[in-house]
């Protein structure tokens, strides 16, 4: 199973006992490398806790169409999905989604949506057979939604009939096949691409180090924004995935563990000589111990004189020797002056775009699960791109990059 792997799913759960099982169909599609956003009806919280969901899938539970960080949640989560699957599906959501009522977040989204759609119905017989809901699933049908199930078997209460939902494992099948088979946004299909991750540690003695608070979620997020556009995908990163996969290796990524900016240097020229793509989200130490000590350097000794000394510059050393056609992205992660400070950085170290970052703002940069950049193209124009998650942020600048290759392909 690949097609799910780095796709964004949101997931919604309607209030029925079969709650529960969405919760182990969560953990499949975040084992099988998906991006899952869980999005609960008011109903499903008195069959699951949204605590279990927040602990398992990618970003937290999202319940409430006036989001305080995001005025339009339901559009946001309708046009950046790459597939909307409800788990378990009540008659009331298939309702109110075939009559293209939005009473709530869930049935709000399912209306902006223009990804694939897969429904699981679960219910008992008796409303599975009614005339309404058998016609509101045909009109789904009609209009190219997938429908999951139900199979037949034991229901709550101990009733057996039609109306039982599909197993996680048939669920998740299905959701990959009509991923396999929609094959959305692969306009990266067979381009290269390389992304660098997380902060570089620079060694003091065998235990210490300089480092930053970088948690390589911006990189990850470029990895597999790329890899589900189709690209074969090198991240050189100093940390793991970040989140509950851990070193899962989401298909379509090579991992290059490094630590050191001499380690990312190496790993990154090496890779980056075939790459058509190269991505700088990594926050690289710009000094370094001269002289790591070869033992724990001891208090009792005094405080130690730790004399630094540059790091290589791996962005401008690609930038000045760039091969035609290989398009490269940096980054600036600035305190003040930021948009003087991002243009210095694109001129000076050759990169066709920077990604400017104001790393003193709230919910910005470091560590967060959001960001919030401006793009400067080295012709000039200026790009902002909204406070959103690391992954929409991917999204929107691999979108302007492939949108300006496109363009300077037509036009030779
Ligand atoms: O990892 P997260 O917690 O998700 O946080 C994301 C981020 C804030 C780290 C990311 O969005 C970001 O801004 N990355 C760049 C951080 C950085 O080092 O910025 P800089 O302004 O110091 O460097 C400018 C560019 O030169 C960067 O592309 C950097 O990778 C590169 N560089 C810097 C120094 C060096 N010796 N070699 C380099 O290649």
């Amino acid at each position: 199973m690949t097609s799910v792997a780095g796709k964004r799913i949101v997931l919604g759960v309607s209030g029925g006992i079969a709650a529960y099982k969405a919760v182990e169909i969560c953990r499949r599609l975040m084992d099988s490398g998906a991006h899952v956003i869980p999005v609960l009806t008011k109903g499903a919280t008195r069959f699951v806790g949204r605590a279990t969901f927040d602990a398992l899938a990618s970003e937290p539970v999202q319940m409430s169409l006036f989001d305080e960080d995001d005025p339009i949640p339901h559009t946001t989560l309708g046009q950046t999905a790459d597939c909307v699957l409800v788990a378990p599906a009540t008659a009331r959501v298939i309702g109110a989604y075939a009559a293209g009522i939005s009473s709530d977040l869930l049935t709000a989204t399912l209306i902006a949506t223009r990804a694939p759609v897969v429904i699981c119905p679960a219910m008992h017989t008796e409303m599975w057979e009614h005339p309404a809901v058998a016609d509101n699933i045909a009109t789904l049908v009609k209009r190219g939604v997938s429908i999951v199930g139900p199979e037949s078997g034991r229901l709550a209460g101990g009733d057996e009939g039609a109306g039982r939902l599909s197993s996680p494992a048939d669920i998740v099948a299905a959701v990959d096949r009509v991923l396999d088979s929609t094959g959305r946004r692969l306009d990266m299909a067979g381009l290269s691409v390389v992304v660098t991750a997380g902060g570089t540690r620079e060694p003091i003695d065998p235990v210490r180090y300089i480092g930053n608070r970088s948690s390589g979620k911006q990189g990850y997020a470029f990895a597999e924004e790329a890899a589900a556009r189709g690209a074969k995908v090198t991240i050189i990163t100093t940390v793991d995935r970040p989140g509950p996969l851990g070193t899962t290796v989401v298909s379509g990524i090579t991992v290059v563990r490094v630590n050191t900016a001499e380690e990312m240097a190496a790993a990154t020229a090496e890779a980056a000589k075939e790459a058509d793509v190269v991505i700088m989200a990594a926050a690289v130490a710009d000094f370094r111990p001269v002289d790591p000590a070869g033992v724990k350097i001891k208090k009792r000794d005094g405080v130690p004189a730790i004399q630094l000394e540059p790091t290589p510059d791996i962005l401008a050393g690609l930038g000045a020797s760039k091969p035609e056609g290989q398009i490269l992205v940096g980054f600036a992660a600035e305190t003040c002056e930021v948009a003087d400070n991002a243009a210095a950085k694109l001129s000076g170290k050759g990169a066709d775009y920077i990604v400017a970052n104001d790393v003193a703002a709230e919910n910005v940069g470091f560590a967060y699960d959001t960001n919030e950049v401006t793009v400067l193209a080295s012709d000039g124009r200026v790009r902002p791109v909204g406070m959103r998650s690391k992954r929409q942020v991917a999204q929107a600048v691999l979108d302007l990059v492939m949108g300006d290759r496109d363009a300077s392909e037509e036009n030779q």
